[in-house]
């Protein structure tokens, strides 16, 4: 069994439809397909990480209504650990509405976090108990930002190691950044974060030696079909995406990430473990939706050994 993870985030219930093209201020589009299933960034992260084979505690908070049910169904469907799960009777679950081009894939999302907004101090707390036995804690900035400082303090103050997801992208303090042990913001969130244009391998230079001037300790930012940029304080370089035909690149981020900690917790390193998530994303960009397209053991495996085979022959 491999090391334990803490995925702490939001949850709210995916609904997608598919379009000819995104419909502009004012336009009414006829749609095709529409999908209504469990997503969230953090959700999909634990998922991810869960179905990767990693030991995962999902935290995230929930209302008292029909939407939360999907996302206890699922982690039940799963055999995921529901214990940590908060509850309000005050605000709705979150939801999203996603728009996904049949054309491009590429997508647009309005998030309403509704009880994944609202996590307050206390409730962080109450899960210290739960870092006490993490070996890492994967977050996101899709929760309200007070609750993802909390966590991140009490997590560093247990010496767990942090990873941070830096969407969706907002500042971010740099009581947070000195904290984190891995930070994977993806080019555009780089750019934001840090004023640098992340446009190849020397900008994405910059951007990591900014983060590092920070505190951060490894950087990783990902930059679609250009690959994937890796800063350790040892070496620095980038490493390939897997090419395939995307349908759905909703939740891509997700599944890079939570492959990612799921092949950290196991032992492999950085270099590695890109490898691994990178195996996920490629999958995940195949399937239409979000924590639906999030591939079991298996099948990572097998999409590993065959591109393997592919680039020997
Ligand atoms: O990263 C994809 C996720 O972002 C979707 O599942 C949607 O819920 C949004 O929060
Ligand atoms: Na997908």
């Amino acid at each position: 069994m491999g090391k334990k993870v803490t995925v702490f985030g939001s949850f709210v219930v995916d609904l997608m439809g598919r379009c000819p093209h995104l419909p502009v201020p004012g336009e009414t589009v006829k749609g095709s397909i529409f999908k209504m299933g469990p997503g969230g960034k953090g959700f999909n992260q634990g998922v991810a990480a869960h179905k990767a084979g990693a030991d995962v505690t999902m935290v995230t908070k929930l209302g008292e209504d029909a939407f939360a049910d999907v996302a206890l169904s699922t982690m039940k469907k799963l055999g995921m650990d529901t214990e940590r799960i908060f509850r309000t009777g005050q605000t709705e679950t979150g939801c999203a509405l996603i728009m996904v081009d049949e054309t491009t894939s590429q997508n647009e999302i309005l998030v309403i976090l509704g009880a994944c907004d609202t996590i307050t101090d206390e409730e962080v707390e109450s899960i210290a108990d739960l870092l006490d036995q993490s070996d890492f804690l994967l977050t996101q900035l899709e929760t309200n930002i007070s609750s993802v400082e909390k966590i991140i303090d009490i997590a560093f103050g247990k010496g767990v190691k942090i990873i941070l997801n830096t969407a969706p992208v907002q500042p971010v303090s740099d009581s947070i950044l000195s904290k984190v042990d891995l930070i994977t913001p993806n080019e555009v969130e780089a750019e934001i974060l840090t004023g640098i244009p992340v446009d190849g391998e020397e900008n994405a230079g910059k951007a990591a030696d900014f983060f590092f001037e920070k505190g951060v300790k490894n950087v990783l930012i990902t930059m679609g079909g250009k690959g994937v940029y890796l800063a350790t304080p040892e070496k620095r370089g980038i490493l390939p995406a897997y090419r395939v035909n995307a349908v759905d690149t909703t939740g891509a981020g997700d599944a890079f990430n939570g492959g990612l900690v799921a092949a950290l917790a196991e032992g492999k390193d950085l270099w590695e473990a890109v490898a691994f998530a990178n195996a996920l994303a490629a999958i995940s960009v195949q399937r239409i939706g979000t924590t639906p397209a999030m591939p079991d053991r298996e099948e990572i495996d097998l999409f590993i050994h065959e591109q393997e085979k592919e680039e020997g022959s």
